[in-house]
């Protein structure tokens, strides 16, 4: 614990605007405050406005025509460097990621581990960046097709996974060739300044990758609809989905949304139940159950429900909450007082649904050292039906509700009858039944005996329904985000040819 850490020791963090790290023009800078030890104060950050994201616009305008040139494989290069620095800063990082979000060490660790992963991913992508050649439908006439950049890219990122889904933006928009302008959340700006500095480090050119730090109003709003910006990609919330996407639409700027998810995990009568309860656990309080794609929803057969609770209340009980730094440590605080009190009230909505039974936690934990910090009881209720609030409705927090069903098609149905469609999963011991259920659950994410946690960066991210909007990051669905195609014809008849007019004689 860092309690009582003076004022006099934070340090101020700049924007980085055309390779230079800069105040904000006006001067004014944020807090940004470990939400486990309200005491301690993890920096400065600049509280940017309208002038900075156009400086930082300009920044990104300069540096495009260079970039897009660079030959890809060594744009990659830098990213390949970029991830040999993360490996060596791997530790440092996520300490000060744990200081900012909350989240205990061995996740942050996985978060810059993730970065790792995808700037290697990406550093590959830059020997294929594959296109295609095909036949040309007539003679002495070449066909191919080739990824060019978008362009500007904006990005707008969450505080859950702070250098992680940055990296899942940034690392294919640059081996794509584009520049970029990225707003992190105000609730974790310092990891993906973290990031930025080890590309800067790493050699990036200037102006190439640019942060702008600040509100959604302030900063996110003159970012999106600036007239250069071509593309929008943004993780977050529905609500502010709904907001980036009409921003995106009258200027047809390409808009990537990732957003919402009350994922679930379906535990059928053969399955492990020992696995399905470690499983739960995981997907419902690994990161205080603050990810998309968090299991706030277990639907278990009735024939192994109440061996289910019983192991499920007896391992949530028995977490050790409190300061992620301590490695000890299984569940951190929420991320903000806001979020801490979304979470009290949606307990408050559980306790008052009728018939849901709160099985074990629904309290705020303010005693000792828990009294600086955003904490609350990892919480279960039992006996829930799929259409109450806490089973429809995303809270991102330590909550889980546990729904009875008879049938592995009563769990389907169930399982899809939300708004959203980031990850499912099911435990069972019948491949057919997991079958059944990796084609017909909705989802973009699908897991089998395993919880709906864990996505691997070369693999395409991304949910149906109100949690997306069609496209996916990472893997190389990333590349089809961040880059256009052209279809080239190079005709060398020396005549004109008419496609689809032409009659093809052979000269036999
Ligand atoms: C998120 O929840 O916002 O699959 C991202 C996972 C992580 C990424 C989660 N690799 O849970």
């Amino acid at each position: 614990m860092s309690k009582g850490q003076q004022a006099t020791q934070v340090e101020t963090y700049q924007n980085f605007i055309a390779g230079e790290w800069v105040a904000a023009r006006e001067g004014k800078v944020f807090e940004n405050i470990n939400p486990a030890d309200t005491h301690d104060c993890i920096g400065r950050f600049q509280d940017s406005g309208p002038e900075d994201v156009e400086a930082a616009m300009a920044a990104a305008k300069e540096a495009a025509h260079s970039w897009r040139l660079t030959p890809a494989p060594r744009r990659a290069e830098i990213l390949y460097r970029a991830a040999q620095l993360l490996m060596e800063r791997k530790e440092e990082y996520a300490r000060l990621m744990t200081r900012e979000m909350g989240k205990v060490l061995k996740e942050t660790r996985g978060d810059v581990q993730e970065a790792i992963d995808m700037s290697y991913f990406m550093a590959g992508e830059g020997r294929r960046l594959y296109g295609q050649t095909t036949p040309a439908e007539m003679p002495n006439k070449f066909a191919m097709s080739l990824r060019q950049p978008v362009g500007i890219c904006a990005m707008i990122t969450p505080w859950n996974f702070p250098m992680a889904i940055p990296s899942w933006k940034l690392m294919p928009a640059l081996v794509c060739g584009n520049t970029c302008v990225i707003k992190p959340a105000s609730l974790t700006p310092l990891s993906t300044i973290n990031l930025v500095k080890t590309l800067q480090d790493a050699g990036l050119p200037k102006g190439v990758v640019n942060v702008v730090t600040g509100g959604g109003r302030a900063v996110g709003e003159p970012l999106m609809t600036h007239k250069d910006t071509r593309l929008i990609s943004f993780t977050g919330s529905t609500e502010i989905g709904r907001v980036v996407s009409e921003a995106a639409a009258p200027g047809f700027k390409h808009c990537h949304l990732e957003m919402g998810g009350k994922n679930v995990i379906m535990v059928l009568d053969d399955a492990n139940v020992d696995l399905a309860v470690e499983g739960a656990v995981w997907g419902g309080f690994g990161t205080t159950g603050q990810r998309c794609t968090a299991a706030s929803r277990v639907i278990v057969h009735k024939k192994v429900y109440r061996e289910f609770i019983d192991k499920f209340v007896a391992r949530t009980s028995a977490l050790k909450i409190g300061n992620g730094l301590d490695e000890t440590v299984e569940m951190g605080p929420s991320v903000s007082e806001d979020q801490l009190n979304t979470v009290l009230q949606y307990i408050a909505i559980g306790k008052n649904e009728d018939k849901a039974t709160l099985l074990t936690g629904g309290n705020r934990l303010t005693k000792g050292d828990y009294q600086y910090g955003y904490f609350a009881e990892p919480t279960i209720f039992g006996d829930v039906t799929p259409q109450m609030r806490i089973a429809q409705e995303e809270i991102f927090g330590p909550v889980v509700s546990v729904i009875p069903c008879d049938s592995l098609e009563q769990a389907i149905e169930i399982g899809n009858g939300v708004q959203y469609g980031l990850s499912a999963a099911i435990y069972t011991q019948d491949v057919n039944r997991a079958f059944i259920a990796m084609r017909d659950m909705y989802t973009g994410i699908f897991y089998v005996n395993s919880s709906t946690i864990g996505a691997e960066v070369h693999l395409p991210f991304g949910g149906t329904k109100n949690t997306g909007n069609g496209h996916r990051e990472a893997g190389t669905a990333a590349l089809d985000l961040f880059s256009e195609w052209k279809s080239v014809y190079v005709d060398f008849s020396g005549k004109l040819q008419k496609a689809q007019i032409d009659e093809w004689q052979s000269e036999n």
